[in-house]
């Protein structure tokens, strides 16, 4: 779906917003700091270093509004599955970068649309608003990997607490059986902008499948933010307690931030290069309009984990050989820049059950219209205000059902870090393909177990097609390249089916055959080639490609404060900037480290 060019003009106008827009003005030319990209870190970054009025802070972004935009879909918890399927028509270009990835040998070569905010908000704005923490031996590599104890999770604990103003769980409305556990200790009451809590409309789905995993023995386990995640229980949300509405760094970091007189916003506006002096000091950024905008202290770059790169790739940073073959001159050569990409892609057998799931929201339009009208407006509550995947599962694989080889590289992950990630899924989603269009619609109601490797071995890359900004990156997220990921796959695939197969769950099977791939999948072969030909990226979770490292690691891409090596006045602030992935969904992290580095560059670092 294309939107037309008038709501970018609506999006200037912005009269739905209440607050006048804090857009460029004529002489906006220099700044203290410059943040290009205005997504989940940028706009985080942004407000905590303009907190302090004596220095001038700009955000430049692409898009525009996202409550615009993609009205309604962005703000309704269970629109995140609507145009972010991996069919590259399944989009709204207003507010997606439309990235196709390259051929996938691993995934039967296809091409696969990755769902990437082109907004305020970026991603944070698309993802399923998962707000979940990786473990603590996983922020333990962190902090080896970069040479810095500050990356430890009792380090890190103070920044994520410091993100977050947490809400608790409230039974009713949510359904007796899907009562959410916490931990009340993971946050500090009422501390940051970003509201986190637990949706009131629990999936039905859920309840269930929280009982197959635990006949698997995936016992259930209080919450995924205090460090340790085997287990399973509900995910709290980045959703606003209040409203039921989605919650994004736009809405609780910039809203009341964005007047602030030394804070301004340039919105559909795109940056075609960072500007470096003859000290490969970055002096600021040039617009693709041909102006140059000024930092008098740093350049800092948020556009995520394809456009960081490649916006360092343009500007003169990244591989030499890649530089050299677009003429672009080489300020630093760093041959880490756009490698070791980072993800997680997700398959899911569907079952037919006896319990609603999203498959009815999908296929009756009647039901989504008096669904918004009285549930999420009125009541706040119902389907629309479920992030559609509500409720999570981590585990390491048991041992023995693989090769010795991949047994060693399983058995290096540290402890505390699961192998595989399990969602409960309200809905059929197949191959990825479009999750609304592909809902079956024979009057079966569908659910999901969507499995991810939380330590695939795959890397992949991001390089540059051109020299030009308006070429997008060309990504290979490589997806299950590495032999130890398909054997770890099919493996995870057999206990995702004993969940559906288990006593537990068969009172609410409608169908006791596997809907999708089917009862005909089997052999090992059978199932290798059936994740194959459905795995799919959900968009948020791409990192690594602009690498937190040693400085003496060529290549590491950024220090520990996420500067540039090789370079001054330059940071890169984002999940490209991640050192590692941590297991599960990384918004939390993205934050935690946007305030970290905020508060690095505040005390003078
Ligand atoms: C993918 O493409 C490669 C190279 O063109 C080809 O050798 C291979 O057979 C293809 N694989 C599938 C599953 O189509
Ligand atoms: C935290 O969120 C609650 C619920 O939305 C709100 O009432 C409160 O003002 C927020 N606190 C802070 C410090 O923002
Ligand atoms: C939990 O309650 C919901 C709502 O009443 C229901 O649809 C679902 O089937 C229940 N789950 C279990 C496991 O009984
Ligand atoms: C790079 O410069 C050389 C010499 O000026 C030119 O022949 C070549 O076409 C240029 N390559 C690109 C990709 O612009
Ligand atoms: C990829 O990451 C690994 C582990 O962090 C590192 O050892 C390696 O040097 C990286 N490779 C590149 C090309 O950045
Ligand atoms: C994905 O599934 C849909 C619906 O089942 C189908 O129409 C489409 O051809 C599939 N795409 C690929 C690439 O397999």
């Amino acid at each position: 779906m294309r939107l037309s060019t008038a709501l970018y003009a609506a999006a200037l106008a912005a009269p739905a917003l209440g607050t006048p827009l804090n857009v460029k003005r004529a002489g906006d030319t220099e700044f203290d700091y410059v943040v290009v990209g205005g997504g989940t870190a940028g706009l985080a970054i942004a407000a905590r270093l303009s907190e302090d009025p004596s220095v001038q802070v700009a955000v430049i972004e692409p898009g525009t509004y996202y409550q615009i935009s993609n009205m309604v879909v962005g703000e309704v918890p269970a629109g995140c599955s609507l145009f972010a399927g991996s069919d590259p028509k399944d989009t709204n270009s207003a507010v997606d970068w439309d990235i196709v990835t390259t051929p996938q040998a691993g995934a039967h070569n296809r091409s696969l649309h990755i769902a990437r905010g082109k907004c305020l908000g970026g991603s944070s704005a698309r993802h399923y608003m998962v707000y979940q923490r990786g473990d603590k031996d996983c922020y333990q590599q962190w902090a080896d990997d970069v040479g810095d104890d500050s990356y430890t999770w009792d380090k890190l604990l103070p920044y994520f607490q410091k993100s977050v103003n947490f809400t608790a769980p409230r039974s009713p409305p949510r359904a007796p059986n899907a009562t959410a556990d916490f931990n009340p200790d993971a946050f500090a009451p009422g501390a940051g902008p970003l509201r986190v809590t637990y949706t009131n409309y629990a999936s039905p789905i859920s309840s269930w499948v929280q009982k197959g995993l635990t006949e698997i023995g995936i016992l259930p386990t209080t919450d995924f933010n205090s460090g340790f995640l085997m287990g399973s229980a509900y995910a709290a949300s980045t959703i606003d307690p209040e409203t039921m509405k989605r919650e994004s760094s736009q809405t609780a970091y910039y809203e009341p931030a964005k007047n602030r007189l030394n804070f301004r916003t340039f919105i559909q506006t795109k940056v075609s290069r960072v500007v470096f002096d003859e000290g490969k000091k970055a002096t600021g950024v040039m617009l693709t309009d041909g102006q140059f905008v000024k930092a008098n202290r740093e350049v800092i770059l948020s556009a995520g984990v394809f456009q960081s790169p490649q916006i360092l790739m343009l500007s003169g940073i990244g591989p030499k050989a890649t530089l050299d073959k677009y003429n672009i001159t080489v300020i630093a050569d760093r041959p880490g820049v756009g490698q070791n990409l980072t993800d997680h892609a997700f398959f899911a057998p569907s079952y037919r059950v006896k319990v609603e799931t999203f498959t009815r929201l999908a296929a009756d339009l009647m039901y989504i219209a008096t669904q918004y009208l009285f549930s999420f407006l009125g009541s706040k509550t119902g389907p629309l205000i479920n992030p559609v995947a509500d409720f999570l599962a981590f585990e390491r694989l048991p041992k023995g059902l693989v090769s010795p080889e991949t047994q060693k590289l399983l058995d290096e992950i540290p402890a505390s870090w699961p192998h595989i990630e399990y969602t409960a899924g309200s809905g059929h989603i197949g191959n990825f393909s479009n999750r609304r269009k592909d809902q079956p619609k024979d009057g079966y109601q569908y659910g999901s177990i969507m499995v991810a490797l939380t330590a695939a071995f795959s890397r992949g890359t991001v390089d540059i097609r051109s020299a030009s900004i308006d070429d997008l990156p060309v990504v290979d997220p490589a997806y299950l390249t590495h032999p130890g990921d398909i054997e770890v796959a099919v493996q995870a695939f057999k206990r995702a089916r004993r969940v559906y197969g288990s006593d537990a769950m068969a009172d609410v099977l409608a169908d006791p055959d596997e809907y999708y791939p089917g009862v005909g999948v089997q052999t090992d072969e059978q199932i290798a080639d059936a994740i194959r030909k459905s795995i799919g990226p959900l968009g948020g979770h791409g990192s690594c490609t602009c690498r937190m490292g040693r400085v003496d690691d060529p290549n590491a891409v950024v220090d520990n404060k996420a500067r540039v090596i090789g370079v001054t006045g330059l940071r890169v602030v984002d999940a490209s900037s991640f050192a590692i992935l941590p297991p599960g969904h990384p918004q939390a992290t993205v934050y935690a480290l946007a305030e970290k580095i905020a508060d690095e560059i505040k005390n003078g670092n």
